[in-house]
């Protein structure tokens, strides 16, 4: 059976490219699978978050889901830390994932900086609480932007050398699922980083709470080159900045970027610009707009969470319980 697992840390500045590399993607898979959506509040503490705001961006990330057209009755909406099932087996993957296989991982590298030293050991050990995520549900497929493919080689690795040591075929082999024409969108200051809720520069995302003023505010100050856009894919090579925003704006569309140079071959970034806010604000607009009606209550929120952690709980208990048995634990 297939069955559909991701997550959205809730560390504040939910942006574009979280909807466009995967929150959009969540909504079709669920009428082909089970699907269970998760706010990764356990990740975001591998930082630190002020406690209340993590609270609110956790709820935030709920109804991000909820905005983007996650249907609750279908799908399971949860927080990470109310199902504990996530956390035991966790414990139990940092025992098999190998020192060496975590030193590979560059989001690592990237967040812990040079100061390495003084990360926390959560930073580190995070993709094995990621493999737990997916593979207490023994999920199947995971959409995701580009930059998790690596974590999620790192979740096979893992569910592998569980397998073959404990001799039982357990865990499945998770399958990336990336796709669309945004599947790693790019700051808009810097066409050489991706765009990231920790950026410190405002003007290098577009997040769900901007209005059409501060999403052309944004896009006016977006860096580009001089040229006009090219006539053929090709010519978008080496112009990552343009790059970027004719992949926002296929994205946005539904069109392959070569549809998007068709009508805008030629054009200045004078005229592409207000053509990608108007879109933007026509269809990314009302999903924050719907974002920000859901966080004005609260407890509706909640309700789904909580419903969502019950119905979710019952899905990794027998696979908890399946694990203790295999790993030689005593049962309660
Ligand atoms: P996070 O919170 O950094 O990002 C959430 C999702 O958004 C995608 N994404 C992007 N896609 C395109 N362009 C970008 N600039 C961009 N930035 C982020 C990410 O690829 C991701 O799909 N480790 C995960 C959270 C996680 C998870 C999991 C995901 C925890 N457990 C289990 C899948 C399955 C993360 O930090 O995502």
């Amino acid at each position: 059976m297939s069955r559909i697992f991701s997550g959205v840390q809730p560390s504040g500045n939910l942006h574009l490219g979280n909807y466009l590399g995967a929150i959009r993607n969540f909504v079709g898979l669920q009428e082909d699978y089970e699907c269970i959506y998760c706010a990764v509040d356990m990740h975001a503490i591998t930082v630190w978050q002020d406690p209340a705001a993590l609270r609110s961006n956790t709820r935030e990330v709920a109804a991000a889901y909820l905005a983007a057209g996650v249907d609750p009755k279908r799908s399971i909406i949860i927080a990470q830390s109310t199902v504990p099932a996530h956390a035991e087996l966790a414990w139990i993957f940092n025992c098999v994932a190998r020192l060496g296989w975590l030193n590979r991982m560059t989001q690592f590298k990237e967040k812990a900086g040079k100061n390495r030293e003084n990360a926390s050991v959560g930073l580190y050990a995070y993709p094995n609480l990621m493999a737990a995520d997916i593979m207490v549900y023994k999920a199947t497929h995971v959409p995701v932007g580009e930059d998790q493919k690596q974590h999620l080689e790192l979740t096979r690795d893992i569910a592998q050398k569980f397998n073959n040591d404990y001799g039982a075929e357990i865990f499945p082999l998770v399958e990336p699922l990336i796709f669309g024409e945004a599947t790693r969108v790019m700051s808009l200051r810097d066409g050489s980083k991706k765009m990231s809720k920790s950026d410190p520069s405002d003007y290098s995302r577009i997040t769900f709470t901007d209005d059409r003023d501060s999403i052309a505010l944004k896009l006016r100050k977006a860096r580009t080159d001089a040229d006009p856009l090219p006539e053929r894919e090709e010519g978008l090579k080496n112009r990552p900045e343009a790059a970027n925003l004719v992949g926002i704006y296929a994205a946005l569309a539904d069109l392959t970027k070569q549809k998007v140079l068709d009508e805008f071959a030629g054009a200045p970034f004078s005229v592409f610009k207000p053509a990608l806010t108007d879109l933007a604000v026509e269809k990314f607009g009302p999903i924050g707009e719907e974002m920000k009606r859901l966080m004005a209550d609260p407890a509706h929120v909640d309700a789904i969470l909580h419903e969502g952690a019950e119905r979710a709980e019952a899905l990794a208990a027998p696979v908890l319980a399946e694990v203790k048995e295999v790993v030689g634990f005593l049962r309660p």
